[in-house]
């Protein structure tokens, strides 16, 4: 089609009589050339207008070729045409989202075709070259705009700059008001085409439409239009042309023809959809706002049928209402989730739980669940009857809700990802049978990191931090926006290193990122709504939730019980490659000490060897500062100093003067092993601390 030309109307939109030639001829707009505007008191057929505007260019485009938003703030003239197919959304004044909703989706109609335009000469060109994949001419009504200005007076500015953006991008803009004055001077000039109908002042006729107009008749539907005569525009009377309704043959009267014409374009398009449903997609999407609930399963793919990728679906966005995805390999490999308080960040945690466990094998995906607060709180207390919890799931390798379960966890963790644990390991096979660690990634996810405290007691945080690093070890964390503020946290600090987060509710702290979106939020937002942030891009969505109540007619109970019960009825365990109970063994191979009856001795690296790898040697310390601290040398005096390699590292130096130092004369009594590296700086030259006397 010749689509530059496509919005151009010609007939049924109206009569123009030209007095100068005394001819009549038909009223011709062309929107594709310049945005319109059309005047007129209230009640002398501006919405009508508009409705013969669309109604005609309904019927000469398909809604392949022509989409259509509407701000309808004059009185719900434009309802008539609510079931045009072409029609993305009629949007009332009060309705503050879906007006949100829709200068967005405009918006980004236009940011897409701007990127997707970009090696072609012009829309046109890309449309013709590339037929099935056109871009459809997409027009923009707002039925009086001086309601706009009051209402939505912030979205002024946006709205200006949509109309200045939009045409080069097929994106036309049709405006109403009642007077002049009512549209500001910037806005009055972008709108270079103009009509119409009757004003209170006829002064005015001469600012919208130019001089040489004559008077004209104050009827409904009469205005004034600017038409070429010859090649010189002259304002003309012009009288609106309507469809009539055909009265029907029992007569009884006909209804109103705007909606009637509207039906039978729906249901003739529903027809060639049902043909060929291919279709669908091409038609406007709506313009409602993201549902405050989303069912989980509803974006999930089906059992064990994840994305290879780790894109894991747990919300939907607000853009395309595609699923959103959590893009552990593209976007993480950690992932941070902050919000103030009863804004959805457990949720989140579960439903990631849910979808990981439903989307891949244990053997593909195993986890750790982390959550310090009270049994009530705990994020994995979570599911339906009996043993169909999140804590229950296969792929559910422990949990963890104080110190002495989270030591358990980093040294079983060391057991996966520390070459030299797993070596020392290899053979006893009583305790040990090693994971495939390139194929089974690991999740530790962390709730309520806000209380985390209480698990610092043994190896912490900073233990959980040292291990697994650049492997296929994934962090999640949850907590409020205070755990971004804190400093020196080493865990926080490796799951922040991806840039990757979702911030429920609190716009205010995406800007502080220095993230940008295309959105706008003026309003508090509902529980489960906030922004992925990777990096300086952020976009809406809504987190989704297992358990809503009413889903295919189950109670919120029975969806759990479904959901996770499947899974479990599934699949095997996921186990630690150190599977035993009694962690005697993996102690000793983290200490660096051989096992007794010694695994392939050559093999075995000596124990000074400066090849151990950080997260071995960073826990072998904290174990050992650890023991110190709680006053029981025990373990450490057990194990042979030499093996530690970190505790190699160099003591700091002290000055030669300072005798007083308690630490310096206790790395002499432990015969320079500088096992106290630490309480030698935190000495402030007072003496000793006990551990190190001992
Ligand atoms: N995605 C969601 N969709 C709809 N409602 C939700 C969603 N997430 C949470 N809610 C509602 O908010 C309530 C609080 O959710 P949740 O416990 O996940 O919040 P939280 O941020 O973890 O709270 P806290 O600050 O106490 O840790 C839920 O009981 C639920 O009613
Ligand atoms: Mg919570």
């Amino acid at each position: 089609m010749d689509w530059q030309n496509a919005l151009t109307i010609k007939s049924a939109l109206g009569v123009v009589d030209n007095p100068y030639l005394a001819q009549q001829r038909v009223l011709t707009i062309d929107l594709s050339a310049d945005p319109l505007v059309i005047f007129g008191s209230a009640g002398r057929g501006k919405s009508t207008f508009l409705k013969s505007l669309l109604t005609s260019l309904a019927a000469a485009h398909s809604p392949i070729e022509l989409h259509m938003f509407a701000l309808d703030f004059a009185r719900g003239g434009l309802k008539a045409l609510r079931s045009l197919p072409h029609m993305a959304g009629i949007v009332d004044l009060n309705e503050e989202e879906r007006v949100e909703r829709l200068l967005r989706m405009v918006r980004n109609t236009i940011e897409e075709r701007q990127t997707k335009i970009q090696a072609y000469d012009s829309l046109t060109d890309y449309n013709l070259k590339n037929p099935d994949k056109a871009f459809p001419a997409v027009v923009v009504v707002v039925d009086n705009v001086s309601e706009f200005k009051e209402t939505y007076e912030r979205y002024l500015g946006d709205l200006m700059a949509l109309i200045r953006d939009g045409r080069s991008f097929g994106v036309y803009f049709v405006i109403t008001a009642s007077l002049t004055v009512d549209v500001p001077n910037k806005l009055f000039s972008l709108l270079s085409q103009r009509i119409t109908f009757t004003l209170p002042d006829p002064t005015e006729y001469t600012t919208v439409v130019g001089r040489g107009w004559a008077s004209f008749n104050d009827v409904p539907g009469r205005g004034l239009a600017v038409q070429l005569v010859g090649d010189r525009p002259v304002p003309l009377e012009f009288q609106t042309a309507v469809p009539v309704a055909a009265a029907s043959e029992d007569g009884t009267p006909a209804g109103d023809a705007f909606r009637e014409l509207s039906e039978r374009m729906a249901a003739a398009w529903q027809t060639l959809e049902s043909a060929n449903p291919a279709l669908k997609s091409r038609r406007p999407k709506r313009v409602e706002p993201l549902p405050k609930l989303v069912p989980l399963q509803s974006v999930l793919p089906a059992l064990g049928k994840g994305d290879p990728n780790l894109a894991v679906p747990v919300g939907l966005n607000d853009l395309d209402r595609e699923p959103m995805r959590a893009e552990f390999l593209a976007k993480g490999p950690h992932w941070i989730v902050i919000g103030p308080p009863v804004t959805g960040k457990s949720t989140v945690l579960r439903s990631l739980v849910l979808s990981l466990a439903h989307g891949y094998t244990p053997d593909q995906v195993a986890m750790v669940l982390v959550d310090p607060s009270d049994t009530v709180r705990r994020f994995h207390n979570f599911g339906g009857n009996g043993d169909n919890t999140l804590a229950r799931l296969p792929h559910v390798l422990a949990t963890v809700s104080n110190a002495k379960e989270l030591d358990d966890v980093i040294k079983r963790l060391t057991a996966e990802y520390d070459e030299q644990v797993v070596a020392r390991l290899t053979g006893q096979t009583d305790v040990f049978v090693p994971k495939d660690n390139q194929a089974r990634r690991i999740f530790v996810i962390v709730d309520h990191y806000d209380d985390v405290e209480p698990l610092n007691k043994g190896l912490g945080l900073a233990g959980l931090a040292a291990v697994g690093k650049g492997r296929n070890m994934h962090l999640v964390i949850g907590g409020t926006l205070g755990i971004m503020r804190s400093g020196g946290d080493e865990l926080r600090r490796r799951a922040e290193s991806a840039r990757y987060t979702l911030v429920l509710q609190d716009y205010e702290a995406v800007r502080y990122m220095g993230a940008k979106g295309n959105f706008t939020v003026t309003k508090e937002l509902p529980p489960g709504r906030g922004f992925l942030v990777k990096a300086v891009s952020a976009s809406l969505v809504q987190i989704g939730m297992a358990d809503v109540d009413g889903v295919d007619g189950r109670t919120a109970q029975e969806q759990l019980d479904r959901l996770i019960g499947d899974i479990r009825a599934r699949y095997q365990p996921a186990q630690w490659s150190y599977f035993a109970a009694d962690l005697t063994a993996l102690d000793k191979a983290i200490r660096g000490e051989e096992a007794a009856p010694a695994a392939g001795g050559p093999a075995a690296p000596p124990p000074e060897a400066q090849s151990t790898t950080d997260a071995m040697s960073a826990i072998a310390e904290l174990m050992k500062m650890q023991a110190s601290m709680t006053g029981s040398l025990g373990t450490v005096a057990e194990a042979n100093p030499l093996n530690f390699a970190s505790v190699t590292i160099e003591v700091p130096d002290e000055p030669a003067g300072n005798g007083t130092n308690g630490a310096n004369g206790s790395n002499g009594a432990d015969g320079g092993n500088g096992a106290h590296p630490e309480q030698a700086t935190n000495g402030d030259g007072a003496p000793a601390s006990e551990p190190a006397k001992a």
